[in-house]
């Protein structure tokens, strides 16, 4: 197992599912660890831990969340930018301008703020920096019923591929990571919506009685390889987790 103790991790949205099994995962590993999501997240307490609240629609909290984890910890070796929303779930002709709006403020602009506070963090300091924007399958793929979430990862994908151009000679690698289908609480909405809403939503069903997920635990794995075991790169900007089923 790769030693990544006080390497220094911000995870955004990490209160509960993939961002708090990958808080987990890096504070057993003796990594710094500091999360957000809009109310503190309720992790371990201690020295190699912040939490703080911050919705990653406000560029200046998302700044303040940098600027917080450097005085603490010196310096960011990896930023997942993980927060995301799903809905508004329904076919675009009934989404209101507003609920639009606030799935894209989430999903592109809070992906934008925490790529842009890392970015000029990594260029204010020597060596190299890790950013992974967390992507879906759905960045490449329709879904009936999922108009702003499959617009909104694609944007994901071509944003990091951007910042990777841009800033790679600079010492950043960039990645969008689909995770895979994991049972949190975004799975249990998407099961809960009716056809009308979302026409796949038997398929979702279907793999929760198939257990088909992949574990939290072999999602944070994946991600902390791609970050940091030198053997595992992955060698494309926009990557897709394989299933831990497969
Ligand atoms: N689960 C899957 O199968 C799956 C598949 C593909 C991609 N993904 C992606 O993986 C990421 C995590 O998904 P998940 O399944 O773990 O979702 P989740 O269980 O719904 O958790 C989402 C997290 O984001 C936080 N969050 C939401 N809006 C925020 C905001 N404006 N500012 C700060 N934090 C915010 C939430 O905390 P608060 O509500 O307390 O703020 C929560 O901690 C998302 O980007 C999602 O699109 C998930």
């Amino acid at each position: 197992m790769m030693d990544l103790a006080g390497k220094v991790v911000v995870i955004t949205g990490a209160s509960r599912g993939i961002g708090a099994g990958l808080a987990k995962e890096c504070i057993a590993r003796g990594m710094k660890v500091s999360v957000c999501a809009r109310s503190v997240p309720d992790v371990d307490k201690g020295d190699n831990i912040l939490a703080i609240a911050a919705d990653v629609v406000d560029a200046a909290a998302v700044q303040s969340l940098a600027d917080q984890t450097i005085d603490k910890f010196g310096q960011i070796d990896l930023w997942v930018n993980n927060a995301g929303v799903l809905p508004p779930i329904s076919p675009l002709r009934d989404c209101s301008t507003s609920d639009m709006l606030a799935h894209l403020n989430v999903n592109i602009m809070g992906v934008f703020h925490g790529t842009k506070s890392f970015v000029n963090h990594v260029r204010s300091r020597p060596g190299e920096g890790v950013l992974i924007n967390i992507s879906s399958g759905a960045s490449t793929s329709a879904y009936e019923g999922w108009g702003a979430y499959c617009a909104s990862k694609a944007a994901v994908d071509r944003l990091t591929e951007v910042v990777d151009l841009e800033e790679k000679d600079e010492g950043l690698r960039a990645y969008a990571i689909a995770p895979g289908i994991i049972d949190t609480d975004m799975q249990s909405l998407i099961r809960g919506c009716d056809e009308t809403q979302f026409p796949m939503v038997e398929k979702f069903r279907e793999l929760k009685r198939d257990k088909a997920f992949s574990s939290l635990e072999f999602v944070a794995r994946e991600l902390l390889k791609a970050a940091f075991d030198q053997d595992n790169r992955p060698e494309t900007v926009c990557v897709r987790l394989p299933s831990e089923n497969d």
